[in-house]
């Protein structure tokens, strides 16, 4: 069966198209194209997305995309067997770019159209690579929008905990700002504390956990941000540069891995903290902050001690693409989810629940509806 899947909930336009075979031992994967177009060149003038030309640009690229996906894999429009498109949670309007194309490409072919929530295709990315995930684990996904925890079991996913205010991948943006680093700043941050880290200066910077401290398996990210940045300020101020992006290296360098080593740590607490709580055996680390060094080899490292196996992405599967929408999709055809006429685009996580939780409770008792 070939899925065809679409994201574009954010600054990147992608399609990819997915081979996907069923067999008694689980779905074998086939990943015939994965084409991603992004848009940070054209963000970075703003340092942070301005939604309105993430749209626009979404309109003029998608088609380009969706056509080097299908060429890349060497398919037609013919071969296309269903179509998944990430609908949630977004940017309203760049949702709504790939979900229109999505729902004409499905209505023109007449195939399944598949609703795939953003969040759910970060971890389904893990099903490409670890054919040895079960159907129940943890997830954790650390991206620009979410540091969540989600018990899944059998592609349902259940937020168990995560961040209160920002997410991990917003205060790195935002910390990356303050010192001047390109948009996004996650995979510059990495590359300087790892610097840092060859020293020991850094451990003198004291910057608050955002983990909480109440029993939660809850973040607060929002504290930290500020405490970096007031900290940046506070240093400028000392020193003869005139903004953060013109502090010396070494300092911008201690900084990063200070903030890096906390937010790392206070991560794998709530996570230890996660896989007692029910005895996980696997867990799944993905979304674009999943692909920090320092966070990947720290998660090793607890899962190791901890006995459980750790299924993290590889890099280019860990930020936006259309490899991970294809792949949720496929636990969802196989389950029955198929989008009805009146599908739209939500903005938020909540209404991508409800609309699946709807879909869901209208299929009849036979969970696999589809021999997938
Ligand atoms: O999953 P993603 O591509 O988009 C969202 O769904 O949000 O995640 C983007 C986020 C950005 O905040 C970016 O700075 C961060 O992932 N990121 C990283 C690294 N690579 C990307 N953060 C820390 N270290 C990295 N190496
Ligand atoms: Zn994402």
């Amino acid at each position: 069966m070939i899925i065809f899947g679409m994201e574009s909930s954010c600054d990147d336009t992608a399609a990819a198209v997915l081979d996907v075979n069923h067999t008694e031992s689980g779905n074998e994967y086939r990943l015939l194209s994965n084409i991603v177009s992004s848009q940070t060149a054209i963000h970075a003038e703003y340092g942070g997305v301005v939604p309105e030309i993430a749209s626009r640009a979404h309109a003029e690229q998608v088609s380009a995309v969706a056509a080097e996906a299908m060429k890349k894999a060497g398919i037609t429009h013919s071969d296309i067997d269903a179509v998944a498109v990430t609908f949630a949670p977004g940017l309203i309007g760049s949702l709504l770019v790939g979900v229109s194309y999505a729902k004409a490409l499905a209505s023109a072919l007449d195939v399944p159209l598949i609703p795939v929530n953003h969040i759910e295709a970060h971890a389904s990315a893990a099903y490409l690579e670890y054919p040895e995930l079960p159907e129940s684990f943890l997830a954790l996904i650390v991206s620009g929008g979410h540091t969540s925890f989600y018990d899944v079991k059998d592609h349902v996913f259940t937020e168990i905990g995560g961040s209160r205010d920002d997410a991990a991948g917003e205060a790195f943006d935002k910390v990356g700002r303050v010192m001047g680093l390109p948009y996004p700043g996650g995979a510059a941050m990495d590359r300087l504390a790892a610097a840092g880290f060859e020293r020991d200066d850094w451990k003198a910077i004291k910057f608050p956990s955002p983990a909480m401290n109440d029993g939660t398996l809850e973040f607060s990210f929002s504290g930290l941000k500020t405490a970096v940045i007031n900290h940046i300020h506070k240093t400028v101020q000392r020193s003869e540069a005139a903004t953060g992006a013109d502090l010396p290296l070494n300092v911008k360098e201690d900084i990063a891995a200070a903030f890096t080593a906390i937010t790392v740590k206070g991560i794998c607490a709530k996570l230890e903290e996660a896989v007692i709580s029910n005895n996980y055996t696997h867990i799944v680390l993905a979304g674009g902050v999943a692909a920090n060094s320092h966070l990947r080899g720290a998660a090793e490292e607890l899962c190791l001690r901890l006995g459980v196996k750790l299924c993290a992405p590889s890099l280019a599967l860990c930020g936006d693409n259309g490899a991970m929408t294809a792949a949720a999709g496929a636990a969802l055809y196989r389950q029955g989810v198929i989008a009805d006429s009146r599908m739209n685009a939500f903005a938020s996580d909540e209404g991508a629940m409800g609309y699946l939780a709807e879909l869901r409770s209208r299929l009849d008792g036979s969970r696999h509806k589809n021999g997938l």
